[in-house]
């Protein structure tokens, strides 16, 4: 029998009360559940909305349910509709008239709400850490090549050199900002609809504050019927996560670029690599190519939610409580992306060597060598043709700038002398790049350190 089935002369069908129940997934928020109900009886009986003989047995009644389940000594029953009707089932069983008296002032509408904030501000954090411990991994391997010179790339062609600490910062930057915005969505998620009740708040004399309180929330919503309509806070979560899953989406795509026989910029550890059941030789990035697929199911999730809140009315539609599925599928795969590529980047070994060699090709310090005119007085343009001009000699004579001969250079210009090798060569051309935000060694160490402070603060913001 259902807890609602006063009105109702028929048992509900059995297919439609499987189609009805959200329990196979919102199982998962039966701590923040019971917690949340242990704080509303505590209300109710301080407020003297129900006697505090009968608060003292929910609670006592709620933290056996809570114990049971945890040692599987109680098992969940699949047809029961959702996780809130499930413990106030087992409690009514358990105690009587006094676990009836629990839902004064309540509604499951306010109640879901509750326990999705709850469960989501604790993966919030969880989530946090996860991005926090691949942040700390990133820095320590720049710290490692801060002198790599790799190639740096525009439109995937050889640009300008650059080092792979340069590189690997500009991910630390991407993932720093997640952490900025993991805070932001936990501070925003961080108010108690409990109280709002169905959508209209209630006329019994609760105390919202004191329940947000003894939950650790920062303070209450301040309107009933948003307090219990409003998802925001998954769809930022979304939005946040599918965000970390498109930084670690490109850092993958590198990685597989990285690792193929035509770069060797880096090798992975056997440990995060798998072969091929035909081709003997082959050492597959799976791992990348799993994170770069997944990313495409989490934005699926981000537009589920969306796509489930565009048209809706005020207060609750069950529609709502389609939200779940998809927050919590774009929670558990960002996790085991991250728990996948932390370990993976940590072992990976780099190759300098080659990161080097590949930087020596492809012509990647024309740039310099027109900036070389330029501060000898030829106008920038002038620059930039006479050494295109350079370029093409060099392609026609299979040369590079480094090997064309002085002779050469000054039959296009005599402005050119000796110190252009120099100032063309690889290791210069990332020295002089000391500018904010630069790739010489002195302006990432700076980078990393200013990156280190932020860190500090983010942590502190964190701690909420
Ligand atoms: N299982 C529902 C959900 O997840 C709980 C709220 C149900 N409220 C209602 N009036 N049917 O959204």
């Amino acid at each position: 029998m259902k807890m609602w089935s006063g009105r109702f002369t028929k048992e509900l069908d059995s297919t439609i009360n499987d189609f009805n129940s959200s329990l196979s997934f919102d199982h998962v928020m039966y701590h923040e559940d019971i917690q949340g109900s242990i704080a509303h009886a505590t209300m109710l009986g301080k407020c003297g909305i129900i006697p505090q003989e009968d608060t003292d047995k929910i609670i006592e009644g709620l933290k056996g349910i809570l114990s049971d389940l945890d040692s599987g000594a109680l098992q969940f029953d699949f047809t029961a509709e959702d996780i809130h009707m499930f413990v106030e089932q087992v409690l009514t069983e358990r105690i009587g008239d006094a676990g009836k008296r629990l839902h004064t002032a309540r509604s499951r509408n306010d109640q879901v709400a509750l326990d999705t904030k709850m469960y989501l501000k604790k993966q919030t954090d969880l989530i946090y850490d996860e991005v926090h411990k691949l942040l700390d991994v990133i820095i320590a391997k720049a710290k490692e090549n801060l002198y790599s010179v790799m190639p740096g790339y525009t439109h995937l062609q050889v640009a300008q050199p650059v080092t792979f600490a340069h590189h690997l910062m500009a991910y630390a930057q991407m993932f720093a900002r997640d952490l900025d915005r993991l805070n932001d969505c936990y501070d925003r998620m961080n108010y108690s609809p409990l109280g709002s009740c169905a959508l209209a708040g209630t006329s019994y004399p609760t105390d919202r504050e004191f329940v947000a309180q003894q939950l650790g929330f920062a303070g209450v919503t301040q309107n009933s019927m948003d307090g219990v309509s409003d998802r925001d806070y998954c769809v930022e979560l979304a939005a946040a996560i599918s965000l970390i899953m498109t930084h670690l989406s490109r850092l993958s795509e590198e990685v597989v670029l990285w690792c193929s026989s035509e770069f060797k910029f880096i090798e992975l550890d056997d440990a995060f690599a798998t072969g091929s059941s035909i081709m003997p030789q082959k050492k597959n990035p799976d791992i990348t190519e799993l994170i770069r697929g997944k990313t495409g199911r989490v934005n699926g999730d981000l537009v589920t939610l969306l796509t489930m809140l565009k048209g809706l009315p005020l207060a609750y539609n069950k529609d709502m409580q389609e939200d779940k599925e998809a927050i919590f599928d774009s929670i558990e795969t960002v996790k085991v992306c991250l728990g996948a590529c932390t370990p993976m980047l940590d072992t990976m070994t780099v190759k300098p060597e080659n990161m080097r060699a590949a930087a020596a090709k492809g012509f990647i310090n024309a740039t310099d060598c027109a900036d070389y005119l330029t501060k000898k007085g030829v106008p920038f343009r002038e620059a930039y043709k006479l050494t295109g001009q350079l370029v093409r000699l060099c392609i026609e004579s299979g040369l590079t700038l480094e090997t064309l001969p002085l002779e050469k250079y000054r039959e296009f210009s005599d402005i050119f002398e000796e110190d252009l090798f120099t100032a063309i060569d690889l290791q210069t051309c990332v020295d002089q790049r000391k500018v904010i935000g630069g790739p010489a060694p002195v302006a990432v160490t700076a980078q990393i350190a200013e990156m280190e402070q932020r860190i500090i603060k983010l942590d502190e913001n964190h701690k909420h």
